[in-house]
């Protein structure tokens, strides 16, 4: 049906209205962000100036600590940073003097300091000092100081005013950590920036510049612990030249307050202990980890503590032996105790061979059918370190259950910042708002307000430690992707105050990162809080969670991925309905793990939200949502809607063409150009595939019609052969055709009416080769391409799909239209469909 307006005839005339051959750039920029200062740049502020009473004089340090001197009074005087906070200021002189309430009770007894900061507050407060006008920032210690003082910067750079700035504020919780997931090797798991800015075949760096550059990134938004090595394969890191070099990374990272920590493997005392068990009820194996940690901490005084994945998709744990977690997590405690050492023990623990058959069998249940019955068995200083949702980091999950199950433990939450299942920043997507919904999840344990951030604060069932752990992946490019640095800031804003909102968060991450002016600050602000909406809505929908090769790649579509498998991560589809029936009445229970409330709500069908609906109950295709729309109605309309929406992220960005950056503006305008591709790529596979697998048309017609595509597989082709692409819903109607010879070509005949085009060439970039592509129009070249974007997968199918748009051609009927392909042996130019829009209706023509 694709062919609509194409017939295969001969050649006839044509003219393209086109300034020669467009050279069109790979789909995706080959630079990514070189490791800069990200937001810590220090742009001048956007908009007016609130207040013009002061110019800051050289600021004052009262002490000599190492944090307070390397990081919060450089920090303030680097000549750069300083000079241009200062700019344009007046001339009224104002003193800054920063120090620990300490050392200003020393020596500045009258500073009526607040008597009750806690541990890593701060206070900032003009007064007069001396007869001078004043701005004195103390700091409950050290930490406190530095805090205070990258809170002051913050505020001049959004002009904030300061005549009575009068302003308390400490973090809501004491553990706000980040995770890297680096290998000895120097790559990263899931890390989408670029090689390990820790680690390099096999060894810590020598150069540990960048490693400062990000604990100062990490310190500027309040985070003070960095794990910095895989939860997988961790055993080598306890080796003794490892030690050595990690030492060095916690020295480079102290004088920004961020403490190192490791990750280890349970086994350690067996697989490079000599030891020939690692029971952790072993006296041998008790000693073994007592021995290593006093190692740790005469080379590392400072030492944060261990991270553990333990009985986990193949990481050994104490299962081995019939121990539970808190067996082996105490043993830890025990020899971190003495040094003020904590235990992460990560609840992410569950069995990857379940039986898809069982309707029983639930991956989500497992976090708390393990951890719940050991609840108050744990050492004060383990706290259980668990992901937001049931499964894993999906684009939509419930919260876990968990967090209302340990009343009697510490507990963090742990979120990825960097985005393995959000689009692996070739996506924009900006998260805050995602886990805004989670930490402000009332899970009314003990039916009373029982939010998640103040569970995790240790505030609902009264604990000391406690809070978030993000996994962030960085690499020698940071993130990879300039506007995904949002995430990282926003992570340490919310980790320091989960009040705070996510649109404020992104337009103080805005005006100190991008700069511009309002327009600037308005619409980026508009695109990160429309992207993760976005996102959710052409990549699955009502809680079926991320439709995405979980079993591969996890970044393109690949519905049947999550099915007949023993991962867990089901849909349970089929010609009559879809959904998990997680039910206490008639399905795996997993409902009623929640507090009496909430397990009530997602007992019935009636009260669960329509965006969870299929998380915890199987429905008929024709069940009718709350808005009144059957369930595959629904399928269909919001994927055609999401599309468009990322569509509209394009075309917002190129409103700010001239306003900002040039190379930034080209940089992100070329990924979202990309992102709105393979929006159409994911649309396309859910909608056909649940048109075919329902049998039930779209009422507004557009699954399954395509008018305008024109179909390789329909081509006439010379060289080029047709492929089953697998899975078959990622490429139009399940077939693309692929090059086995050296040059290949697919021609249509245009018979439609005359008019402008834009003409989008749907091809397959596959890793690690680099085809070449060719758009003519009767043997007129109109564009050429190399396709060597740095995509996963080396087979064609939704990973690695991506279009390249030819804008405003002109066609008549008869001209011929022709796609070239070169292949290079590892990347065959396969091709699945050219597509023709109407140059009037193309909504992405503004972003060229
Ligand atoms: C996910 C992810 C893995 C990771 C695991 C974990 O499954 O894909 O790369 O190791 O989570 O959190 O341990």
């Amino acid at each position: 049906m694709a062919k609509g307006c194409f017939a295969a005839s001969k050649k006839i005339d044509f003219y393209v209205v086109f300034a020669g051959i467009a050279l069109f750039a790979a789909a995706f920029p080959a630079h990514a962000q070189t490791a800069d200062e990200a937001w810590l740049k220090y742009l001048p502020a956007i908009g007016t100036v609130n207040d013009v009473d002061y110019h800051l004089t050289r600021p004052r340090t009262l002490g000599t600590g190492e944090i307070e001197q390397a990081g919060a009074s450089s920090e303030l005087t680097g000549f750069r940073e300083y000079d241009k906070l200062a700019r344009g200021l007046n001339k009224s002189n104002t003193y800054i003097v920063i120090g620990t309430a300490a050392e200003f009770h020393k020596t500045f007894s009258q500073v009526p300091l607040p008597s009750d900061l806690p541990p890593e507050g701060y206070w900032i407060k003009a007064l007069t000092l001396d007869g001078k006008k004043t701005i004195v920032v103390a700091g409950a210690d050290d930490r406190g100081v530095l805090y205070g003082v990258f809170d002051l910067i913050r505020r001049l750079s959004q002009h904030d005013a300061f005549a009575k700035i009068d302003v308390r504020s400490a973090p809501a919780m004491p553990i706000r950590w980040v995770d890297e997931w680096d290998n000895a090797n120097g790559t990263v798991e899931r890390g989408y920036g670029g090689p390990s800015i820790f680690f390099d075949h096999g060894h810590v760096r020598d150069d540990l510049t960048q490693v400062s550059e990000y604990a100062r990134l990490l310190a500027s938004v309040g985070i003070n612990g960095c794990n910095v090595n895989n939860v997988n394969g961790a055993a080598p890191f306890l080796t003794d030249e490892w030690l050595h070099g990690l030492a060095r990374i916690a020295d480079a990272m102290r004088p920004w307050g961020v403490r190192l920590a490791i990750s280890v493997d349970i086994a350690s005392p067996q697989k490079i202990g000599g030891l020939n068990t690692f029971d952790p009820l072993d006296p041998a194996v008790k000693a073994w980890w007592a021995a290593k940690v006093n190692e740790i901490y005469e080379l590392i005084p400072d030492f944060a503590g261990f991270t553990v994945k333990a009985d986990s998709e193949g990481a050994p744990g104490p299962a081995s032996y019939g121990r539970s977690p808190a067996d082996a997590a105490n043993v830890l405690a025990t020899a971190l105790a003495p040094h003020g050492g904590v235990v992460l023990y990560r609840a992410f623990v569950y069995n990857n061979h379940l039986d898809y058959n069982d309707l029983k069998a639930d991956r989500a249940r497992a976090a708390y059918d393990i951890f719940h019955p050991l609840d108050g068995k744990f050492l004060p200083n383990v706290i259980v370190q668990i992901k937001e949702g049931p499964i894993d980091f999906q684009a939509q999950e419930p919260v876990s259950s968990l967090f209302a199950g340990l009343h009697n433990t510490s507990q963090a939450m742990e979120l990825q910042i960097t985005q393995e299942y959000l689009g692996q920043q070739r996506h924009l997507v900006y998260i805050a708002p995602m886990w805004k919904w989670v930490l402000d999840f009332d899970l009314r344990a003990d039916s009373r307000s029982t939010p998640v951030k103040e569970i995790i604060a240790g505030k609902s069932f009264d604990h000391p430690l406690g809070g978030m752990v993000g996994v962030s992946c960085v690499g020698r490019d940071w993130l990879g992707s300039p506007l995904a640095m949002a995430n990282l800031y926003a992570f340490g804003r919310l980790a320091w105050d989960p009040n705070l909102s996510a649109d404020e968060i992104a337009r103080e991450w805005i005006q100190q990162t991008i700069g511009g002016n309002v327009q600037v600050l308005l619409t980026l602000e508009r695109m990160l809080m429309q992207s993760w909406p976005a996102y959710l809505h052409y990549t699955g929908f009502l809680g079926t969670q991320t439709l995405t090769d979980i079993t591969g790649s996890h970044y393109g579509p690949n519905i049947e991925a999550s099915e007949h498998n023993g991962w867990g991560q089901w849909h349970r589809d089929d010609a009559s309905g879809i959904g998990m029936d997680r039910t206490v009445a008639t399905g795996t229970g997993f409902a009623g793990q929640y507090p009496p409330e909430i397990a009530k709500m997602y007992e019935s069908l009636a009260s669960t939200p329509d965006d969870l609906l299929l998380f915890f109950h199987h429905v008929p295709w024709t069940y009718k949502l709350h808005s009144g729309k059957t369930v595959i109605q629904y399928v269909y309309d919001i994927h055609y809607q999401g599309a468009q929406e990322a569509a509209q992220l394009g075309a917002e960005w190129a409103t700010l063409k001239g306003k900002i950056d040039p190379k930034l503006f080209e940089d992100v305008r070329a990924r979202l150009e990309y992102q709105a591709g393979h929006a159409i790529v994911w649309r396309d596979a859910i909608v056909q595939y649940f048109l075919k697998e329902s049998g039930i048309p779209d009422m507004n017609n557009r699954a399954g019609h395509f008018p305008g595509r024109l179909e390789a597989e329909d081509a006439r082709l010379t060289g080029y052969t047709v492929l089953d692409v697998d899975p078959w819903e990622d490429a139009s109607r399940g077939k693309a055709v692929t090059c086995s010879e050296k040059t290949c070509s697919a021609e249509w005949t245009y018979s439609g009416p005359a008019g402008h085009f834009n003409i989008a060439v749907q091809c397959f970039d596959l890793q690690p080769g680099t085809a070449r592509f060719t758009f003519s129009v009767n043997g007129k070249p109109a564009a050429t391409w190399a396709a060597d974007a740095a995509l996963p997968s080396r087979r064609p199918n939704g990973d690695n799909s991506t279009r390249y748009t030819a804008r405003d051609i002109i066609l008549k009927p008869g001209d011929v239209l022709r796609v070239e392909g070169v292949s290079d042996g590892s990347d065959p130019a396969a091709l699945d469909y050219v597509e023709l829009e109407p140059a009037s209706r193309a909504n992405l023509s503004t972003a060229q």
